[in-house]
């Protein structure tokens, strides 16, 4: 199909790459940074243009690809649902839960398919630990705990450090498992957070979410953009009969890290994987599938309002000292 992709930093460009691997042209790539448009436009003959909007117009566009800041979704979402687009959105779906369930109802009464990527649900090891549990490998689950981050990223002028856009480290990292442990082990009852958050002299952004889950399992999700470098997912789940765990720093995991105009840091962190077909790749070839009217795909819309209803009241619990209840 034909792809319009809007926002084309790191996740623009990666997206470029997997939609063109699946037999999808990029036809349209639109940034405010008129040299990242042109720079992502270029190897695909595409057009480049500097306004988002006028991309979800354009006929030659099928699919819309969103790679924004996250509070800009729900406008894109919005646009290319009225003009009959389909739409794969890159997570969180939206800053707030109230936009998020509004670009759902847009996408739904326009009839188009909205994929959101919450990439962790095609990760190998995550998806291992949810077969082996779903196995009973470990028995009745217990406790689940994960662990995610590394440094603060950056983005195009520093918009992940801005709480009011990302969210913070709860908000845009720790909603990676605060979706996959709602996906693995069942609706969350009662969200519990506390997080440390400085910004100067450098961001230390550090939280821990504790969830109650309908089931009874209890999960400890720690977020973490407080380290000076580096890149480290963690998952451990106790059950009757055992326990299952992962580390990413026992096993080859790489990272693809982008550097800053000045060279200095690493401005984001994608994490890569060591089997033949990344997560990423996976997501677009479940997205793919969809499209071409071949069952459902693995990520709902309803899942990601459902990851952001809970990464809010996280940050609603981190601002009150109590426990919100979903
Ligand atoms: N799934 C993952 O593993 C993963 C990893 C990183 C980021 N993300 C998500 O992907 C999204 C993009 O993150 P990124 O790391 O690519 O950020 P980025 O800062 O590298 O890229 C964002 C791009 O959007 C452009 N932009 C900003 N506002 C715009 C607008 N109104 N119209 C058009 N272009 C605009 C910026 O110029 C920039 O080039 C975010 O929602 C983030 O949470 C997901």
């Amino acid at each position: 199909m034909n792809i319009g992709i809007i926002g084309c930093g790191v996740m623009g460009e990666l997206h470029a790459q997997l939609a063109a691997e699946c037999g999808h042209r990029i036809v349209a790539c639109a940034d405010t940074s008129r040299s990242k448009a042109d720079g992502l436009a270029k190897p695909y003959g595409a057009e480049a243009l500097e306004d988002g909007m006028s991309l979800t117009s354009r006929p030659d566009v099928e699919v819309v690809v969103i790679n924004t800041p996250t509070p800009t979704h729900g406008k894109f979402i919005k646009a290319a649902a009225e003009n009959g687009k389909h739409i794969f959105c890159e997570k969180p779906l939206g800053r707030t839960a109230a936009e998020c369930e509004e670009a759902v109802k847009a996408a739904k009464s326009a009839g188009v398919k909205l994929f959101v990527g919450h990439v962790v649900r095609y990760f190998h090891e995550f998806e291992t630990l949810k077969g082996l549990v779903e196995a009973g490998k470990a028995g009745k689950p217990g406790f689940v705990k994960t662990y995610r981050g590394g440094m603060a990223p950056q983005g195009e002028g520093g918009w992940f450090r801005d709480v009011a856009q990302s969210g913070g480290v709860v908000f845009d990292c720790s909603i990676h498992d605060l979706d996959w442990i709602r996906y693995a082990f069942g609706e969350v009852e009662r969200v519990f957070c506390q997080t440390v958050h400085e910004t100067q002299p450098d961001v230390i952004d550090y939280a821990m979410v504790t969830l109650r889950l309908k089931s009874g399992v209890i999960a400890q999700v720690i977020g973490t953009w407080a380290h000076p470098s580096g890149f480290r997912v963690k998952a451990e789940i106790c059950g009757s009969r055992g326990v299952l765990q992962f580390d990413s720093a026992e096993t080859a995991v790489e990272t693809h890290m982008r550097k800053t105009a000045s060279g200095d840091a690493p401005s984001v962190i994608v994490p890569g994987s060591p089997v033949d077909k990344s997560p990423y790749l996976l997501e677009w070839e479940d997205f793919t599938k969809w499209l071409s009217g071949k069952g459902e795909p693995r990520v709902t819309p309803e899942d990601a309002v459902s990851a952001v209803r809970i990464a809010e009241a996280a940050l609603e619990s981190a601002k009150t000292g109590a426990p919100v209840t979903l």
